[in-house]
C-alpha cells in the first residue's frame, strides 16, 4: 500500500513537471515571434525597446492598448491582436523574467 501511494505521488509529480515544461515550450514559441524586432528573448539589439526585464503589467497594458487601438502604433496593433489575454499574460511573465 505504501509503495503504491509512493508510486502515485511520483507519477503526479512527473505529470505536473511535464505540464509546466509544455507550457514553457509554448511560451517560447509565442515569444519567438517577437524576436525579429525585439531581439532574442527580448534582448533588443536594434532601436526597438528591449522586452527583457520589462515590467509585467506594463507589457500587458501596452499589448491591450495596441490591440484595442487606445495606443497608436505602426505594427504592434497587428501583432497584439493575434493573442488571447491568457497568451499575453504568458508573454508578459516570460519577458519580465528575462
Ligand atoms: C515587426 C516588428 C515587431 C514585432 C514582430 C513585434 N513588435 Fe513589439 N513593437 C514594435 C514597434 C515598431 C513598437 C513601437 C510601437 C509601434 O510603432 O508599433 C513596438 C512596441 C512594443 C511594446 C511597447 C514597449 C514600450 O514600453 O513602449 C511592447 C510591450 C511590445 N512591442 C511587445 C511585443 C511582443 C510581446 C511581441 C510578440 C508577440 C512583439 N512586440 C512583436 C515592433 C514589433
Amino acid at each position: 500500500m505504501r509503495a503504491y501511494s509512493l508510486f502515485l505521488s511520483t507519477l503526479l509529480i512527473f505529470i505536473a513537471s511535464n505540464v509546466s515544461a509544455a507550457e514553457d515550450k509554448n511560451v517560447e514559441l509565442l515569444a519567438s515571434s517577437c524576436a525579429a524586432c525585439h531581439g532574442t528573448r527580448g534582448h533588443s539589439v536594434g532601436g526597438l525597446p528591449s522586452l527583457a526585464g520589462m515590467d509585467r503589467l506594463h507589457i500587458i497594458e501596452q499589448m491591450t492598448q495596441f490591440s484595442n487601438g487606445e495606443r497608436p502604433s505602426t505594427v504592434m496593433k497587428h501583432h497584439a491582436s493575434g493573442y488571447s489575454a491568457n497568451e499575453i499574460e504568458l508573454l508578459a511573465d516570460f519577458f519580465s523574467k528575462q
